[in-house]
């Protein structure tokens, strides 16, 4: 009964993935083909994210796409019916100002729903399905997924005291912590006005980061570690390292 009713409310939830950006990391394997197509093992890139958030429960999902090819995903995807959607919503981010700026673009979309969103090259092992449903438990805010690595400073790195954030930096040249926020976030209708409000950082870009700081600093912000493993695939070490993890998995499988 109970499992029923969160399913409810899942489908209530609005998906967007996140597909913008140039890729300018991965050149110039991105010249011609945007980044979220890429082979990432037996699928592109941008199946993943995709698969993630359907296995989920989600039903109504908007692909933000911008640069290049956009109409290739449309190509690809078409209205989603491979992936057991009706239909598959596209809009397209018209120049690469940013994380926030391009879930900006989903605000109608979105209408009044709380969303989840996922980043187009963040590549995951295991179902989001239970972090979801503690979202849909608190009565507002934020949730994000955090998760321990090697590398942290070319993440959102949290600081943390015990089990509390205190705040989180982009990219800092001296993380607090091994702990960073992947690219999967959960947020109330509130995330638009908080987009709005923001102001371009250094680097001329709407920063995710600063969303999260807002619900952070108003008490708003949840998280969990993610289980299983997790990789973005900006740079040459992690689109290698993201079709090895994917084609383990697809052995393990077998
Ligand atoms: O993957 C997790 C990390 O993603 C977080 O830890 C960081 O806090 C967050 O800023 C982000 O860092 P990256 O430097 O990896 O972000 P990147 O610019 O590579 O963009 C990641 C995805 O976001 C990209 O695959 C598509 C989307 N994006 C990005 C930009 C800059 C857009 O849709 N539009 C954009 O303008």
């Amino acid at each position: 009964m109970i499992e029923r009713s969160n399913q409810e409310s899942i489908e209530k939830l609005k998906g967007v993935i996140l597909a913008g950006g140039l890729g300018s990391r991965l050149e110039p394997l991105t010249r011609i083909i945007n980044k979220h197509l890429l082979p990432i093992w037996n699928k592109p890139m941008i199946c993943y994210p995709l698969m993630t958030l359907v296995e989920a429960g989600i039903k109504d999902i908007m692909i933000v796409t911008g640069g290049n090819n956009a109409g290739d995903f449309l190509k690809l995807l078409g209205n989603g019916k491979e992936f057991g959607l009706k239909h598959l919503y596209y809009t397209y981010q018209k120049e690469e100002k940013g994380i926030a700026d391009a879930l900006s673009y989903a605000e109608d979309f979105a209408k009044d729903s709380r969303i989840v969103v996922i980043l187009g090259d963040n590549i995951i092992e295991e179902p989001i399905k239970k972090y979801i449903k503690r979202f849909l438990k608190q009565p507002k805010g934020a949730r994000i997924l955090i998760k321990k690595v090697d590398n942290p400073q070319r993440f959102g790195v949290l600081q943390l005291k015990g089990k509390k954030i205190i705040s989180i930096e982009e990219k800092p040249k001296k993380p607090k912590s091994n702990y960073i926020v992947t690219g999967i976030y959960m947020y109330d209708k509130d995330v638009f006005d908080i987009i709005k409000n923001l102001k371009p950082s250094r680097r001329n870009e709407l920063e995710i980061t600063d969303v999260n700081n807002v619900y952070l600093n108003n008490g708003l912000l949840e998280y969990d570690i993610l289980d299983g493993f997790w990789t973005d695939c900006g740079t040459f070490e992690s689109l290698l390292r993201a079709n090895n993890l994917i084609a383990d998995k697809y052995y393990k499988k077998r």
